[in-house]
């Protein structure tokens, strides 16, 4: 099992290389899951997939509330095993796909919550990769409910805030003692030979590795606006050249690993 996670700032183009990566990792092997782990979802869209999405694990966790004291002695961990397979794992072609939804409700939800933690770990290890795609910023890092992933991959901009993200989510990492066995960088929409010097020398500074330097393409925003997948970005395209071989690199990391 290999778990990677995309995280950075909001809008710095977390889903695109995410949704990019699910697509190539399941070209080799079909033991994904994909994790939309975004309260505003946005992965099965860009995946194509959004008419297959069933229940979130929101929802899941909302029906185990109001079902939990009708279950009396009946095993609650199985109960909401069943249910997530049953109703949330979306079963698509080449990847099995979970939405984790909104955030719980008022309400003391700790319960259900580390039932979930546990039904997840042993769900997870049913898959080679699970790549997740996370909400933007600090929230699953300081709450560590990603502590288990391998690989970060950080994806910035070019702005002084997603630089910022960045350098903080590699500082929280080593102050919450997270074990990842990389964290990556990925600088996306990089529009001159200046900004990509500036991001090297960010990179190095911070001792990131920098996986792909992506320019910004206007037919991938135009993609996303007319609400199309990123199977339709032009297979010559930059974009998707750099992003195959970020994919490809992850594969022979994970190979080596095991
Ligand atoms: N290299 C690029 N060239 C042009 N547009 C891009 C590029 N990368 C991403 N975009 C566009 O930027 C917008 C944000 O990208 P994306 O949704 O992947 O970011 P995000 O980090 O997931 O955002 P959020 O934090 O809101 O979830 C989208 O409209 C996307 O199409
Ligand atoms: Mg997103």
């Amino acid at each position: 099992m290999t778990v990677i996670a995309v995280a950075g700032k909001g809008g710095t183009g977390k889903t695109l290389v995410s949704a990019l990566l699910i697509n190539f990792i399941s070209e080799h092997t079909t033991s994904v899951l994909a994790v939309d782990a975004d309260p505003d979802s946005n992965l099965p869209e860009a995946l194509g997939v959004e008419k297959q999405v069933r229940k979130t694990l929101g929802e899941i966790r909302e029906l185990f509330q109001v079902s939990r004291d009708e279950m009396g002695s009946m095993n609650k961990e199985q109960w909401l095993e069943g249910k997530i397979y049953a109703e949330a794992i979306c079963e698509c072609p080449r990847y099995d796909l979970l939405v984790m939804g909104r955030p719980e409700g008022e309400g003391c939800y700790c319960f259900a919550n580390s039932l979930l933690r546990g039904v997840l770990k042993r769900l997870m290890r049913h898959y080679e990769y699970i790549i997740i795609d996370t909400e933007a910023g600090l929230e699953h890092f300081s709450r560590k409910t990603i502590d288990s992933a391998d690989y970060i991959i950080i994806v910035t901009d070019m702005s002084r805030k997603g630089l910022a993200t960045a350098k903080r989510i590699k500082e929280l990492a080593s102050e919450l003692k997270l074990n990842f066995k990389k964290i990556f960088l990925i600088a996306n929409r990089i529009a001159s030979e200046d900004a990509e010097k500036t991001i090297r020398e960010f990179a190095k500074e911070e001792g990131l590795e920098l996986l792909a330097v992506l320019p910004y393409d206007s037919s991938v925003a135009e993609i996303d606006l007319r609400g199309e997948p990123v199977s339709k970005i032009d297979k010559n395209s930059e974009v998707y050249r750099k992003m195959k071989d970020v994919a490809n690199l992850m594969l022979n990391l994970s190979a080596k690993a095991r």
